[in-house]
């Protein structure tokens, strides 16, 4: 007798179908949080994301291979403004289908290239070109996350709508006995600010949709107005 087939699929769908984000892309860039980031990934996907796609800038593919992170996400790494045969033009297309855009880690070269409108790389582009907010998870030391600059960047980066996350002072991956503390995202930080980003902006969908064409009238008989005097609704 054939031994029962014991398939999982099934589950793995129905759970996966209950993560509130059916797309979520995420931007890593040269900071040196980048080393954790598989962690993150794989926290995401369990409780958040139905699916992953990931951009990296050339720094932080120096910092972690994207062969390593790709075993964390669905499809490539994306690290070049050409993209691929699959995805001419990923800026576009990776934006226009995600429902959150979550830059973790964001260095403070990212965030002052998206505050002050850069686009000279697949990731800044993509900021530039993402038609909702983006959330920013920025891990840095403290002198450069305390400096004038970059406490302007952020600001700007409020002002235009988009969300930074202030990070916690967590350690930094040091080399040798150089080893120093600066504000990153903790796990916590990130999945909190990402369901709220998220559900926000299902809310402002929603009320968009649901508020762009006025609900008819009910109606009675003949197409009047259903009336109620506190009993039963009948027609006028
Ligand atoms: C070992 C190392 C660690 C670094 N860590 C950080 C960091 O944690 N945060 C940061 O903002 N920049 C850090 N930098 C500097 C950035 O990598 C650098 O500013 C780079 O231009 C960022 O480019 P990107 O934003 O395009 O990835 C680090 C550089 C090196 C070499």
């Amino acid at each position: 007798m054939a031994p029962p087939v014991v398939d999982a699929l099934p589950e793995k769908a129905a759970i996966m179908a209950d993560l509130p984000c059916k797309d979520l892309l995420i931007g890593a860039s040269g900071s040196i949080h980048v080393t954790y980031l598989s962690q993150y990934l794989l926290l995401l996907r369990r409780q958040f994301a139905q699916r992953i796609r990931v951009i990296m800038t050339r720094t932080a593919t120096a910092m972690v291979p994207p062969a390593t992170l790709e075993l964390y996400t669905d499809g490539p790494v994306y690290t070049d403004l050409w993209g691929t045969n699959d995805m001419p033009c990923p800026h576009l297309r990776l934006t226009r289908s995600a429902d959150l855009f979550l830059v973790l880690p964001a260095s403070a070269n990212t965030l002052g290239k998206a505050a002050a409108g850069i686009a000279d790389d697949l990731l800044s582009t993509a900021i530039l070109a993402s038609p909702t907010p983006v959330l920013f998870a920025p891990g840095m030391n403290s002198a450069m996350w305390n400096s004038g600059a970059v406490q302007r960047n952020v600001r700007q980066l409020r002002d235009d709508g988009h969300y930074v996350i202030p990070g916690e002072q967590i350690p930094e991956v040091g080399t040798g006995d150089f080893t120093e503390t600066g504000p990153g995202p903790t796990v916590d930080q990130v999945m909190s600010h990402s369901w709220h980003v998220l559900m926000r902006r299902y809310k402002e969908d929603y009320w968009a949709e649901a508020t762009s064409t006025p609900p008819a009238p009910p109606s009675g008989r003949n197409g009047l107005p259903l009336v109620s005097t506190g009993g039963e609704a009948r027609t006028a």
